[in-house]
């Protein structure tokens, strides 16, 4: 496999599913000029749910997949995968720079609070994996997190229940507890989140910042990129390459919905290590 990208060389970015594109969204307006390739492994999303040991293969098969397009960086637009498989993507990816979106959505929340009480919302994987407390107490170690797993925010958001009062009423019983608990700052710490932070942010009121770990990372990227002279020259833009590992039709749709462009072309893949 070749592995002397360029400037020119696209991004590489990938999730389970459709959360992904919140990173697509945001690495899109802080660098419009660079070619992006895409994958969400909608076979298998919801990865949340799931052993470490399943999603840490699983963080394998995608990696390969972006490995075929020969990137100059991967970005795991998955928080699951970050906690707990990050190490795996780096291997496979070696020697190319890979960012993953905890890290930044850590930093950006620690910079953010004020009275250093930040609530973290992620999959039942990244809260059991204690990454996000982990992270934030490396950079602060006074600040106190309070964590709460949120299950059913995936599959509503892959369903593009956005403004759905079923996405009210759950979005109510995750979150007021951590408003509750004082709160000013709630990390996003799941990339599909943002696609409801409408209802989020109706539910947990202004006084808490909302940290979007998603624009977190792509801030990251642009400043990597910049620093190793890697950033492309290209003047036009270009609709990201999107593959998925099934249901291209209905990822398309969801495509439409969220990113709020013509329904692009989606390519089917196989995920798998090759
Ligand atoms: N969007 C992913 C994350 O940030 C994964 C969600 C899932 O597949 O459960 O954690």
């Amino acid at each position: 496999m070749q592995r002397n990208p360029g400037p020119d060389s696209p991004i590489g970015i990938f999730d389970s599913g459709v959360g992904g594109l919140t990173v697509v969204r945001a690495v899109r307006e802080a660098l419009p000029h660079e070619r992006i390739i895409y994958f969400g492994d909608t076979a298998r999303v919801p990865y949340g749910p799931k052993s470490q040991v399943t999603i840490r293969r699983y963080a394998e098969d995608d990696t390969w997949v972006l490995m075929r397009h020969q990137p100059k960086m991967v970005i795991v637009a998955c928080n699951t995968v970050s906690a707990l498989a990050l190490d795996v993507v780096a291997h496979c990816a070696d020697p190319l720079p890979v960012e993953g979106v905890l890290e930044a959505g850590a930093a950006l929340a620690v910079e953010r609070t004020r009275n250093r009480r930040i609530g973290v919302i992620g999959t039942q994987a990244t809260v059991c994996s204690n990454a996000y407390p982990s992270a934030i107490n490396r950079l602060d170690q006074g600040v106190e997190v309070f964590s709460r797993a949120c299950p059913l925010l995936v599959p509503l958001a892959e369903e593009g229940m956005v403004e759905h009062e079923a996405t009210r009423l759950i979005a109510k019983e995750y979150l007021l507890p951590l408003v509750d608990e004082g709160i000013d700052t709630l990390v996003l710490g799941c990339t599909h989140y943002p696609i409801l932070r409408s209802v989020i942010e109706e539910t947990v009121g202004s006084a808490v910042a909302i940290i979007d770990s998603a624009e977190a990372v792509a801030m990251r990227a642009a400043e990597k990129l910049g620093r190793t002279g890697m950033l492309s020259g290209r003047r036009e833009t270009a609709p990201p390459h999107l593959m998925v590992s099934d249901l291209p039709q209905k990822f398309g749709s969801l495509y439409r919905i969220f990113m709020d462009s013509e329904m692009p072309d989606v390519e089917l893949v196989e995920a798998s290590a090759s």
